[in-house]
């Protein structure tokens, strides 16, 4: 039995964790979920939307499968993912992307894998409004936190036979910041002879991706530009509704998708929920349920193929009429 936080979020948040966790019961693993609800419904009772019993729960249990939590845009309180991340010191944001089966994109066999330094950059969120018309935010870039990133992406690429790491950076501009981001990447790849070494500016990044995204293999990247490249990613191989990840600290690892809570399509059934489902497969594999988490891959592939898709993949499934068809394939492999 594992004990494991579920963080549900909100807006479709809880529509795609739920049909997760239906899918991972059926796949047969037992797990006791310790549910633990954080965001702006619990403000007015907690005072927080981030209460201590989440971040107690996560220290406890040592993994969590979250869903996405709205941040108020340009006010309001501190983003919980952010807050999540720096207070549980979830240093490494991991983002495989790849194609899948049976859906088709402008791009065939992408496979990149970005790395985003998770918990500094223009994330620290530290802003002061000089006077009315000027607002200010720090920038911050640490030796110790950019040599643990990089070393993080090399082991990666040892530990799953990847053949290169580029980092990315604006150094030409932000000379000193991404500078220093820069010369840590450079200093820990002197380790890792096997793995090939590149270095690339974001904005060409960009570019080359939407070009030819094949020429990548694993992006090493400071906060904000990991964010934003890994959504410029996920629309390669077909969107947000597929894109999985994952946040991993030295003591803790909290499961997530890339895309936020989707109020647009919150509460109709319509969300896919691909890329939590791809997000709760890698937990698995983490906590070491390697076969129930390739049968669930098999099915969720198998569902692909049977052309059974949600709406933001061309399809026309609900979110819980994919999640049946998923759970009816694990019930045939289970068979097998
Ligand atoms: P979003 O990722 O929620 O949505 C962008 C677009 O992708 C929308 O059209 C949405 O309908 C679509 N989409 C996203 N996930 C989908 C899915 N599973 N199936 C089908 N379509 C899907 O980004 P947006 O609108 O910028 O942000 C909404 C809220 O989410 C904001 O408050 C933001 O701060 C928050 N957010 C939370 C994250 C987290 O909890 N880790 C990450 C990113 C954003």
């Amino acid at each position: 039995m594992h004990n494991i936080t579920l963080i549900k979020g909100d807006g479709i948040g809880p529509e795609i964790i739920d049909a997760v966790v239906e899918i991972i019961k059926a796949a047969g693993v037992d797990i006791n979920w310790d549910i633990q609800i954080a965001g702006a419904d619990v403000i007015e009772k907690e005072g927080s939307p981030l209460p201590n019993r989440v971040i107690e729960s996560v220290k406890r249990n040592k993994i969590a499968l979250k869903s996405p939590v709205t941040t108020p845009i340009g006010k309001g309180f501190r983003s919980v993912n952010v807050q999540l991340r720096k207070e549980l010191d979830l240093y490494a944001n991991l983002r495989p992307c790849y194609n899948l089966p049976n859906v088709k994109t402008r791009y065939d066999k992408v496979d990149i894998v970005v790395v985003r330094e998770n918990t500094e950059d223009l994330y620290a969120g530290i802003e002061r409004q000089v006077d009315e018309n000027t607002a200010e935010s720090i920038k911050i870039i640490t030796r110790q936190a950019s040599e643990r990133i990089a070393k993080f992406a090399f082991d990666y690429a040892v530990k799953n036979n990847r053949k290169e790491v580029c980092v990315v950076t604006k150094a030409n501009i932000c000379k000193l910041s991404d500078g220093l981001f820069l010369e840590c990447a450079r200093e820990i790849s002197k380790n890792y002879p096997q793995i090939k070494f590149r270095e690339i500016l974001v904005d060409n990044c960009c570019m080359q991706l939407v070009q030819n995204p094949n020429q990548f293999d694993v992006l090493l990247l400071p906060n904000l530009y990991g964010d934003i490249v890994s959504d410029l990613c996920a629309g390669l191989i077909g969107g947000l509704g597929i894109a999985q990840g994952a946040n991993i600290g030295k003591d803790y690892a909290v499961f997530e998708p890339v895309h936020g809570s989707a109020p647009d399509i919150a509460g109709k059934d319509l969300a896919n929920p691909t890329a939590m489902l791809m997000s709760g497969i890698e937990m698995l594999n983490y906590i070491g349920e390697t076969d129930a988490a390739s049968r669930i891959k098999l099915a969720l592939f198998e569902t692909l193929n049977a052309d059974i898709k949600t709406f933001d993949l061309n399809g026309n499934a609900k979110c819980s009429e994919f999640t049946q068809a998923i759970i009816e394939r694990l019930k045939v492999l289970a068979k097998c």
